[in-house]
């Protein structure tokens, strides 16, 4: 029970890494309120670890008034907020000739504003504990100029590296306040972010990713998820401003 009677927000917790984190984080003792534009999705997962202990907020972390209810709903139903994983984002690959504003727009406030909106609304009631974890998910992309199957991700990069550098900032200047802020940096993990029209065209691309793994498989959302849950939890307490690793050896090639 290594998150016992923690008050833990995580948002895109419908799917994949953040839905494995939901699940792990209700195993360990936590209070969750949980986000998503997934409601269907998001109901499952609330379904699954119990709808009379966790919540669910239903909305985009593009909108400040979503990153507002979180951190309301929060203290309205457990008076506290100890932990925040910033989770939501989605992927895109795109040639710099060929991306639109539009789209440069909404990957960059899916990915990067939604961070700084629920860390802008968390913070204070942080702050006024004088204790708080944050958990970014930034990414290996945040290293690399990565290319995928001969398209440009440089947008997505430039997302995780904005996320890996607010992981930075706000860990130097919230330390003294007893506010830990770390990000984890996945490596290939078999989730539902690689938009691909049919099953087969996504285990196709899950089997060439694996090719870049010198552990010789891809990551799974639990793998992901345990490393958020030491980050969140205070067997990290002497860990802030660390981007933690956890490609399976990708960037160690
Ligand atoms: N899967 C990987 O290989 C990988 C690698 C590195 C980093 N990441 C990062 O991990 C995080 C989770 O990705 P995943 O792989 O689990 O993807 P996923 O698509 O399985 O889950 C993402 C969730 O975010 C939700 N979401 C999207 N836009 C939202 C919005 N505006 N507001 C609220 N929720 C929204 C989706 O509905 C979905 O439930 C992302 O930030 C991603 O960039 C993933």
């Amino acid at each position: 029970m290594r998150l016992q009677d923690k008050v833990a927000i995580v948002t895109g917790a419908a799917s994949g890494i953040g839905r494995a984190t939901a699940i792990l984080f209700a195993r360990e003792g936590a209070r969750l309120i949980l986000n998503d534009i997934d409601e269907p999705g998001l109901n499952a997962v609330l379904s699954q670890i119990g709808k009379d202990t966790h919540r669910g907020v239903i909305g985009s972390v593009t909108e400040e008034d979503t990153a507002r209810r979180l951190a309301r709903d929060a203290m309205a139903a457990f008076g506290r907020i100890d932990v925040l994983v910033n989770n939501a984002g989605i992927h895109v690959v795109r040639e710099v000739t060929d991306m639109t504003v539009e789209e440069w727009d909404r990957l960059m406030d899916i990915n990067l504003k939604s961070m700084f909106l629920c860390c802008k609304h968390v913070i204070p009631h942080m702050l006024a504990k004088k204790k708080g974890s944050i958990v970014n998910l930034a990414s290996i992309s945040s290293f690399i100029g990565q290319e995928m199957e001969g398209g440009s991700t440089f947008a997505y990069n430039i997302t995780k590296a904005g996320a890996r550098q607010l992981t930075t900032s706000l860990a130097s200047r919230y330390a003294p306040d007893g506010i830990r802020v770390n990000c984890v940096c996945p490596g290939s993990v078999e989730t539902n972010i690689l938009k691909r029209p049919t099953k087969e065209e996504r285990d196709a691309f899950w089997r060439q990713a694996v090719q870049g793994e010198p552990i010789g498989r891809n990551g799974q959302p639990e793998e992901i998820a345990n490393a958020i849950l030491f980050l969140a939890s205070d067997e990290s307490s002497f860990v802030t401003g660390c981007p933690l690793i956890v490609d399976g050896g990708f960037l160690s090639r």
